[in-house]
Protein backbone atom coordinates (compact mmCIF):
# COMPACT_ATOMS: atom_id res chain seq x y z
CA UNK A 1 0.00 0.00 0.00
CA UNK A 2 1.62 2.90 -1.35
CA UNK A 3 2.36 5.95 1.68
CA UNK A 4 0.04 9.00 1.08
CA UNK A 5 -0.10 12.39 3.56
CA UNK A 6 -3.24 14.77 3.57
CA UNK A 7 -1.92 18.02 5.08
CA UNK A 8 -4.29 20.80 5.77
CA UNK A 9 -3.17 23.98 5.65
CA UNK A 10 0.05 22.70 3.56
CA UNK A 11 1.12 25.40 1.46
CA UNK A 12 2.58 28.43 3.17
CA UNK A 13 4.58 28.93 6.64
CA UNK A 14 4.56 25.93 8.77
CA UNK A 15 2.56 23.55 6.54
CA UNK A 16 4.40 23.65 3.50
CA UNK A 17 7.48 23.04 5.67
CA UNK A 18 5.37 19.85 6.84
CA UNK A 19 4.37 19.20 2.90
CA UNK A 20 8.28 19.51 2.18
CA UNK A 21 8.99 16.99 4.64
CA UNK A 22 6.30 14.43 4.39
CA UNK A 23 6.91 14.07 0.63
CA UNK A 24 10.47 13.87 1.51
CA UNK A 25 10.06 10.64 3.14
CA UNK A 26 8.14 9.06 0.74
CA UNK A 27 4.72 10.40 0.81
CA UNK A 28 2.12 11.42 -1.94
CA UNK A 29 0.32 14.08 -0.62
CA UNK A 30 -3.06 16.01 -0.59
CA UNK A 31 -2.50 19.67 0.73
CA UNK A 32 -5.41 21.89 1.53
CA UNK A 33 -4.99 25.65 1.43
CA UNK A 34 -7.84 28.50 2.09
CA UNK A 35 -7.56 30.82 -0.11
CA UNK A 36 -3.77 31.60 -2.19
CA UNK A 37 -3.84 29.42 -4.74
CA UNK A 38 -0.66 30.92 -6.27
CA UNK A 39 1.49 30.10 -3.23
CA UNK A 40 -0.56 26.61 -3.35
CA UNK A 41 0.59 25.98 -7.03
CA UNK A 42 4.27 27.11 -6.36
CA UNK A 43 4.51 24.87 -3.57
CA UNK A 44 3.28 21.84 -5.33
CA UNK A 45 5.11 22.44 -8.27
CA UNK A 46 8.04 23.15 -6.19
CA UNK A 47 7.51 19.32 -3.73
CA UNK A 48 6.90 17.55 -6.90
CA UNK A 49 10.38 18.39 -8.75
CA UNK A 50 12.11 18.05 -5.72
CA UNK A 51 10.70 14.78 -4.45
CA UNK A 52 8.77 13.29 -7.41
CA UNK A 53 5.66 12.43 -5.33
CA UNK A 54 2.17 13.47 -6.36
CA UNK A 55 1.06 16.45 -5.18
CA UNK A 56 -2.80 17.58 -5.03
CA UNK A 57 -3.89 20.83 -3.83
CA UNK A 58 -6.97 21.39 -2.96
CA UNK A 59 -8.89 25.01 -1.83
CA UNK A 60 -10.87 24.02 1.33
CA UNK A 61 -11.45 26.70 4.04
CA UNK A 62 -11.45 25.39 7.68
CA UNK A 63 -13.63 28.40 9.04
CA UNK A 64 -16.54 26.54 6.90
CA UNK A 65 -17.53 23.41 7.81
CA UNK A 66 -18.44 22.69 4.27
CA UNK A 67 -15.06 21.99 3.88
CA UNK A 68 -15.09 18.74 5.68
CA UNK A 69 -17.12 17.67 2.77
CA UNK A 70 -15.02 18.67 -0.20
CA UNK A 71 -12.07 16.87 1.03
CA UNK A 72 -14.01 13.66 2.42
CA UNK A 73 -15.06 13.80 -1.42
CA UNK A 74 -11.69 14.30 -3.25
CA UNK A 75 -10.30 11.84 -1.02
CA UNK A 76 -13.56 9.32 -2.47
CA UNK A 77 -12.77 10.37 -6.00
CA UNK A 78 -9.53 8.58 -5.80
CA UNK A 79 -10.30 6.07 -3.19
CA UNK A 80 -7.03 7.56 -1.68
CA UNK A 81 -6.21 5.89 1.94
CA UNK A 82 -4.10 7.76 4.01
CA UNK A 83 -0.98 6.99 6.47
CA UNK A 84 -0.19 10.64 8.08
CA UNK A 85 -3.43 13.06 8.59
CA UNK A 86 -1.81 16.38 9.85
CA UNK A 87 -3.87 19.66 10.20
CA UNK A 88 -1.56 23.13 10.66
CA UNK A 89 -4.25 25.61 9.79
CA UNK A 90 -5.60 27.35 12.59
CA UNK A 91 -7.06 31.14 12.83
CA UNK A 92 -6.82 33.95 15.65
CA UNK A 93 -9.24 36.93 16.76
CA UNK A 94 -7.18 39.31 18.18
CA UNK A 95 -9.98 40.80 19.59
CA UNK A 96 -9.86 41.33 23.73
CA UNK A 97 -11.92 39.87 26.56
CA UNK A 98 -13.77 43.11 26.60
CA UNK A 99 -14.92 43.63 22.99
CA UNK A 100 -14.56 40.03 21.56
CA UNK A 101 -18.55 38.95 19.83
CA UNK A 102 -19.87 35.66 19.90
CA UNK A 103 -19.42 35.03 16.17
CA UNK A 104 -15.55 36.42 16.65
CA UNK A 105 -15.36 33.31 19.83
CA UNK A 106 -17.32 30.87 17.36
CA UNK A 107 -15.09 31.77 14.20
CA UNK A 108 -11.95 30.20 15.98
CA UNK A 109 -13.78 27.51 18.01
CA UNK A 110 -14.52 26.62 14.72
CA UNK A 111 -11.88 26.55 12.59
CA UNK A 112 -9.19 25.46 15.55
CA UNK A 113 -11.96 22.56 17.43
CA UNK A 114 -14.67 22.30 15.59
CA UNK A 115 -13.41 21.13 11.81
CA UNK A 116 -10.33 18.85 12.94
CA UNK A 117 -12.86 16.88 14.62
CA UNK A 118 -15.36 16.49 11.63
CA UNK A 119 -12.54 16.08 9.03
CA UNK A 120 -11.52 13.49 11.62
CA UNK A 121 -15.27 11.77 11.70
CA UNK A 122 -15.08 11.97 8.36
CA UNK A 123 -12.12 10.47 6.86
CA UNK A 124 -11.18 8.30 9.63
CA UNK A 125 -12.73 4.96 7.42
CA UNK A 126 -9.71 6.09 5.64
CA UNK A 127 -6.62 6.30 7.66
CA UNK A 128 -4.53 3.29 7.44
CA UNK A 129 -3.93 0.94 10.66
CA UNK A 130 -0.53 2.00 11.91
CA UNK A 131 -1.20 5.36 10.64
CA UNK A 132 -1.24 8.48 12.43
CA UNK A 133 -2.69 11.62 13.05
CA UNK A 134 -0.97 15.13 13.67
CA UNK A 135 -2.45 18.13 15.64
CA UNK A 136 -1.37 21.99 16.08
CA UNK A 137 -1.31 23.31 18.82
CA UNK A 138 0.58 26.34 20.20
CA UNK A 139 2.66 27.55 23.24
CA UNK A 140 -0.43 30.14 23.44
CA UNK A 141 -2.62 26.89 24.38
CA UNK A 142 -0.01 26.21 27.22
CA UNK A 143 1.19 29.67 28.39
CA UNK A 144 -2.21 32.31 28.64
CA UNK A 145 -1.81 35.37 26.52
CA UNK A 146 -2.83 39.23 27.03
CA UNK A 147 -4.54 39.22 23.63
CA UNK A 148 -6.03 36.63 21.95
CA UNK A 149 -8.27 34.94 24.56
CA UNK A 150 -10.29 32.84 21.77
CA UNK A 151 -6.70 31.53 19.99
CA UNK A 152 -5.11 30.43 23.65
CA UNK A 153 -8.20 28.58 24.45
CA UNK A 154 -9.19 26.98 21.84
CA UNK A 155 -5.28 25.66 20.94
CA UNK A 156 -5.72 24.33 24.56
CA UNK A 157 -8.59 22.75 23.72
CA UNK A 158 -6.49 21.25 20.58
CA UNK A 159 -3.94 19.47 23.00
CA UNK A 160 -7.14 17.75 24.91
CA UNK A 161 -8.42 16.44 21.72
CA UNK A 162 -5.43 14.89 21.06
CA UNK A 163 -5.41 12.57 24.59
CA UNK A 164 -9.16 12.14 24.15
CA UNK A 165 -8.63 11.59 20.21
CA UNK A 166 -5.58 8.61 21.62
CA UNK A 167 -9.23 6.53 23.08
CA UNK A 168 -10.95 7.27 19.79
CA UNK A 169 -8.20 5.76 17.24
CA UNK A 170 -6.45 3.27 19.84
CA UNK A 171 -8.73 0.53 18.74
CA UNK A 172 -7.85 1.31 14.91
CA UNK A 173 -3.97 0.76 15.26
CA UNK A 174 -3.88 4.87 14.56
CA UNK A 175 -1.69 7.40 16.89
CA UNK A 176 -3.17 10.93 17.82
CA UNK A 177 -0.49 13.83 18.70
CA UNK A 178 -0.44 17.53 19.09
CA UNK A 179 2.95 19.61 18.07
CA UNK A 180 2.65 22.91 20.15
CA UNK A 181 4.97 25.41 17.85
CA UNK A 182 6.26 29.00 20.17
CA UNK A 183 7.17 31.45 17.69
CA UNK A 184 7.75 30.69 14.47
CA UNK A 185 8.87 32.78 11.28
CA UNK A 186 5.65 32.65 8.98
CA UNK A 187 3.23 35.46 7.27
CA UNK A 188 1.81 34.99 11.33
CA UNK A 189 3.98 37.57 11.99
CA UNK A 190 4.22 39.66 9.01
CA UNK A 191 2.21 42.52 10.74
CA UNK A 192 4.31 42.95 13.87
CA UNK A 193 6.92 45.57 14.98
CA UNK A 194 10.77 45.42 15.19
CA UNK A 195 10.23 46.20 18.63
CA UNK A 196 7.62 43.85 19.57
CA UNK A 197 9.64 40.96 18.14
CA UNK A 198 12.34 41.59 20.22
CA UNK A 199 10.23 41.60 23.31
CA UNK A 200 8.67 38.36 22.34
CA UNK A 201 12.37 37.40 21.35
CA UNK A 202 13.27 38.31 25.02
CA UNK A 203 10.85 35.24 26.86
CA UNK A 204 12.93 32.67 24.40
CA UNK A 205 15.90 30.88 25.56
CA UNK A 206 17.20 30.74 22.47
CA UNK A 207 16.39 34.20 21.58
CA UNK A 208 14.95 33.72 18.52
CA UNK A 209 11.62 32.62 15.97
CA UNK A 210 12.06 29.45 14.91
CA UNK A 211 12.41 28.17 11.20
CA UNK A 212 9.56 26.41 9.71
CA UNK A 213 11.76 23.27 9.16
CA UNK A 214 12.76 22.95 12.51
CA UNK A 215 8.95 23.02 13.73
CA UNK A 216 8.44 20.57 10.60
CA UNK A 217 10.78 17.74 12.02
CA UNK A 218 8.71 17.62 15.07
CA UNK A 219 5.59 17.17 12.95
CA UNK A 220 7.58 13.79 11.18
CA UNK A 221 8.83 12.51 14.32
CA UNK A 222 5.03 12.59 15.22
CA UNK A 223 3.74 10.78 12.15
CA UNK A 224 6.66 8.20 12.05
CA UNK A 225 7.73 7.50 15.48
CA UNK A 226 5.22 4.46 16.53
CA UNK A 227 5.58 4.75 19.93
CA UNK A 228 4.39 8.46 20.28
CA UNK A 229 0.42 8.11 21.23
CA UNK A 230 -1.51 11.57 22.98
CA UNK A 231 1.45 13.52 23.61
CA UNK A 232 1.58 17.36 23.11
CA UNK A 233 5.33 18.63 22.23
CA UNK A 234 6.34 21.87 22.93
CA UNK A 235 8.79 23.32 20.16
CA UNK A 236 9.66 26.64 21.08
CA UNK A 237 13.16 27.67 21.96
CA UNK A 238 12.56 27.64 25.71
CA UNK A 239 9.70 30.16 25.88
CA UNK A 240 9.27 31.62 29.54
CA UNK A 241 12.24 29.86 30.69
CA UNK A 242 14.41 32.85 30.17
N1 LIG B 1 3.52 31.00 13.17
C1 LIG B 1 3.60 30.79 14.46
O1 LIG B 1 4.40 31.44 15.18
C2 LIG B 1 2.72 29.77 15.14
C3 LIG B 1 2.95 29.47 16.49
C4 LIG B 1 2.16 28.52 17.12
C5 LIG B 1 1.17 27.87 16.40
N2 LIG B 1 0.96 28.19 15.10
C6 LIG B 1 -0.10 27.48 14.40
O2 LIG B 1 0.45 26.86 13.26
C7 LIG B 1 -0.54 26.84 12.22
C8 LIG B 1 0.03 27.43 10.94
O3 LIG B 1 0.60 28.66 11.20
P1 LIG B 1 1.40 29.46 10.09
O4 LIG B 1 2.00 30.64 10.77
O5 LIG B 1 2.27 28.55 9.34
O6 LIG B 1 0.11 29.90 9.25
P2 LIG B 1 -0.26 30.64 7.95
O7 LIG B 1 0.95 31.28 7.37
O8 LIG B 1 -1.43 31.45 8.30
O9 LIG B 1 -0.83 29.50 6.98
C9 LIG B 1 -0.28 28.32 6.69
C10 LIG B 1 -1.22 27.48 5.85
O10 LIG B 1 -2.53 27.38 6.45
C11 LIG B 1 -3.51 27.73 5.48
N3 LIG B 1 -4.65 28.37 6.12
C12 LIG B 1 -4.68 29.54 6.82
N4 LIG B 1 -5.95 29.82 7.20
C13 LIG B 1 -6.71 28.79 6.72
C14 LIG B 1 -8.08 28.52 6.74
N5 LIG B 1 -8.96 29.35 7.31
N6 LIG B 1 -8.51 27.39 6.11
C15 LIG B 1 -7.64 26.55 5.51
N7 LIG B 1 -6.34 26.75 5.45
C16 LIG B 1 -5.87 27.88 6.05
C17 LIG B 1 -2.82 28.66 4.53
O11 LIG B 1 -3.55 28.73 3.28
P3 LIG B 1 -3.57 30.14 2.46
O12 LIG B 1 -2.18 30.31 1.95
O13 LIG B 1 -4.57 29.92 1.39
O14 LIG B 1 -3.97 31.22 3.43
C18 LIG B 1 -1.46 27.99 4.44
O15 LIG B 1 -1.49 26.87 3.58
C19 LIG B 1 -1.77 27.54 12.79
O16 LIG B 1 -2.64 26.57 13.34
C20 LIG B 1 -1.20 28.39 13.91
O17 LIG B 1 -2.14 28.63 14.92
C21 LIG B 1 1.71 29.11 14.45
Amino acid sequence: MGRHALVVGGTRGIGAAVSRALAASGRDLVVTFASDEESATRIGEDIRRSSGRTVHTLRADVADLASVGLIEEFLAKDDISLDAVVIVAGVTSRQAFGSIQTDDWNAVLTANVTFPVMLLQAIADRIQAGGAVVLTGSSMGIHPHSVSLAYGVTKAAVHALAGNLVKVFAPRGIRVNAIAPGFVETDWHATKTEEHRRSIEGKIALGRFADPDEIAAAYLMAVDNPYLNGAVIPIDGGYSYR
